[in-house]
């Protein structure tokens, strides 16, 4: 049996992105027959439609099917997993209000046609941005799914977080480990170095022999690196984040179908857990079990940490409030 994986958005950058990758069998393994299914608006289908040739001529042994559609019930159609790309970007003078209710206007009925066509163990991630609020409007949406089966990226945030405390130590990638991101995927979101190892060491006490005082270069020059990155990858690349974006999302999607073996983030229902309301798409720690991302609990958080983390989770409480305003919650 094939998984079929959906991809709305496919003919933009980070679905050109996300196909190829996922054909080679970069996010099942070389193992798994993949359907894919690439969901656009009609303005988007001749690009999707070209990658779609492309696919072809990339003659994957792995990829079974491709379908494009337009039509969110073919799109979803027995989906086991769907990336959610596609978005209303903001654009000129275009208030935070406006943005959220364009979007609500696309995963809104994007939930309901998930909740409609998809397998019974659709798993559900979105890169859209605002991401987290539009991974709760889908989920609030998609009717008999419970919020679990759906959530927000964030393991970019982390991985960029990773990739500054390595350059910072002078040490490699593969030997830094839990740098969990907590709250929104947005400048508020706080990426958090307490819990990390450099090699199973602290990597607090590593950073003390490096940069000085800690707190000021967290405060100062890691956590605005990090929450600021994509601004700073447009103004170099002249465009925004691509394929650390796709390269994140099939980390995800491809730990949620396999299992991590140590922390990751990524944005999931609260039921409560660090004093996040319940309901909120927040980005925790998580492991994921068995198919299901379990938060990481019994965290220490001290009041520094836990200002941002409720500065960010204040953000997203505003979000929700905004989208309820609209009627869509
Ligand atoms: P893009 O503009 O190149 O592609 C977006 C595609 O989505 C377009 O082809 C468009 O036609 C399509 N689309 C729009 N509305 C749609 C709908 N209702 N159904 C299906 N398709 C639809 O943008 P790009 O660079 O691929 O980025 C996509 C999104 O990912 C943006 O919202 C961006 O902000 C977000 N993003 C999120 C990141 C994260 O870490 N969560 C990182 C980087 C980008």
């Amino acid at each position: 049996m094939a998984t079929t994986i959906t991809i709305t958005g496919a003919g933009g950058q980070i679905g050109y992105a996300l196909l190829f990758r996922i054909a080679a069998g970069d996010l099942l393994g070389p193992d798994e027959k993949v359907r894919l299914r690439l969901l656009e608006i009609p303005q988007g289908l001749r690009a999707a439609e070209g990658a779609a040739l492309e696919l072809h001529d990339g003659a994957f042994d792995l990829l079974e099917h491709v379908e494009v559609t337009d039509d969110a019930a073919i799109g979803f159609h027995g989906a086991n997993l769907a990336l959610l790309v596609g978005a209303r970007p903001r654009g000129p003078g275009m208030e935070r209000a406006d943005l959220l209710a364009a979007n609500a206007g696309i995963f809104g009925p994007q939930g309901r046609a998930i909740a409609e066509h998809a397998a019974a163990d659709v798993r559900v991630t979105v890169i859209g941005n605002p991401a987290n609020t539009n991974a709760l409007i889908a989920a609030a949406s998609a009717e008999g799914l419970p919020a679990e089966r759906f959530t927000a990226l964030t393991r970019l945030d982390e991985n960029r977080a990773r990739a500054q405390v390595a350059a910072a130590l002078d040490a490699p990638v593969s030997s830094i480990r839990r740098v969990p991101i907590w709250g929104n995927h947005s400048a508020t979101q706080y990426p958090d170095v307490s819990h990390a190892t450099v090699d199973g060491r602290p990597v607090l006490d590593a950073l003390a022999e490096r940069v000085g005082d800690v707190r000021v270069w967290l405060e100062q020059t890691f956590i605005p690196r990090v929450a600021k990155r994509g601004a700073e990858i447009i103004e170099v690349r002249g465009s925004s984040s691509v394929a650390s974006a796709a390269n994140a999302a099939i980390e995800h999607a491809r730990d949620w179908v396999r299992g991590t073996d140590d922390w990751t983030s990524a944005g999931v229902v609260s039921h409560g857990e660090y004093g996040v309301p319940e309901g909120l798409m927040s980005s925790f720690p998580v492991r994921s079990v068995d198919g299901e991302w379990q938060i990481v609990e019994g965290l220490e958080l001290d009041e520094w940490a836990r200002a941002r983390v409720d500065a960010s989770v204040a953000e997203l409480v505003e979000e929700r409030e905004a989208v309820r305003a609209l009627g869509v919650l």
